[in-house]
């Protein structure tokens, strides 16, 4: 056992197919450079939790902490350690769409792990990141683990070995933080109960998203910046019928469309969290970022999606 652990982990954005995803549709995500979250592991003489959303006993952090005080307790049930103290410092906006939970769950596995000089395969982290992930999000596809936990972008489907790819397009993302907290707990249980009530409609919309994600990896894989924004716009439509998007995300997609965006739509589970837009250059991205900021965005980031460049 080391003195100390460290580990890190980035945020995610998902491009195309979220709540498609659940129910065995493709999805494509890649992890979010500008956002990030460390985690640093002492022993200790109780469990103490040190974030930017409580500092004190492990015992007394809040529900909303439920997801790491249970992995804390998992991992030193599995490995007989003694207390500890874990430090959390992240800029991953809570709530929003970018697997802020899933990522501190990776960056904690992973300091852990470090802390206790053992090796981690991908496999195990993943498993530890999954149990925590189902106390935050209840039926969680696994996407946020598996983008979090890795540094390429992937197209991911449940239950099968997702394939990582490169991001072969010129162009810009615009990621948007609406400032609402989203609602993805809520969406995925209201989805499921729409297929439930209506399953022809929903199945409908649920497989068209799922054809578009594939036409999205061919868009990307062939440079077709114009074609892949307006795939965005057709994900939007129907995530908006499957009614998980809400006024704030509708009017910031339609700022940026209407400022030039090639395309735009909500990303991660909707009713609040963040919006994307694809545009074609930088000065039309920082044009998008203005004009949503105008229209009350509380944070904007763009990302240059050649970075993306694996060979
Ligand atoms: O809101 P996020 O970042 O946790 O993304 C959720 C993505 C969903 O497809 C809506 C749910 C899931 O588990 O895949």
């Amino acid at each position: 056992m080391k003195s100390s652990g460290e580990g890190n982990a980035n945020g995610k954005i998902i491009l195309m197919g979220e709540h498609s995803v659940v129910y065995g549709k493709p999805a494509i995500a890649f992890p979010f450079q500008p956002t990030h979250v460390t985690a640093e592991i002492t022993d200790h003489i109780y469990d103490v939790l040190r974030s930017g959303y409580f500092v004190g006993p492990l015992a007394k952090a809040p529900k909303s902490l439920e997801n790491i005080k249970t992995l804390i307790h998992q991992l030193r049930h599995d490995f007989s350690t003694p207390p500890v103290q874990i430090t959390i410092s992240s800029t991953i906006p809570a709530e929003r769409g970018m697997g802020s939970s899933a990522a501190v769950a990776v960056a904690i596995t992973r300091a852990f792990f470090d802390w206790q000089n053992l090796p981690l395969s991908h496999e195990l982290l993943l498993t530890y990141v999954n149990y925590a992930e189902k106390i935050s999000h209840g039926n969680p596809s696994g996407i946020d683990a598996a983008a979090t936990a890795g540094d390429e972008p992937i197209l991911f489907q449940k239950g099968a070995a997702f394939e990582t790819f490169p991001i072969n397009i010129s162009g810009f993302l615009i990621v948007a933080d609406t400032g609402v907290k989203g609602k993805t707990r809520q969406t995925v249980k209201a989805v499921a109960q729409r297929f439930e009530q209506d399953n022809k409609t929903t199945g409908h919309l649920i497989n068209e998203l799922g054809d578009l994600t594939l036409k999205a990896k061919k868009a990307i894989l062939n440079n077709q910046a114009a074609y892949l924004g307006e795939l965005m716009n057709a994900a939007q439509k129907n995530l908006a019928a499957l009614q998980v998007s809400d006024q704030t995300l509708d009017n910031l997609i339609m700022v940026a469309n209407q400022n030039g965006a090639l395309g735009a739509k909500l990303t991660g589970g909707g009713k609040g969290g963040c919006m994307i837009a694809l545009a074609s250059d930088y000065s039309t991205a920082k044009k998008i970022t203005t004009a949503l900021t105008n229209q009350g965005a509380k944070a904007t980031w763009i990302q240059e999606l050649g970075v993306y460049q694996y060979a």
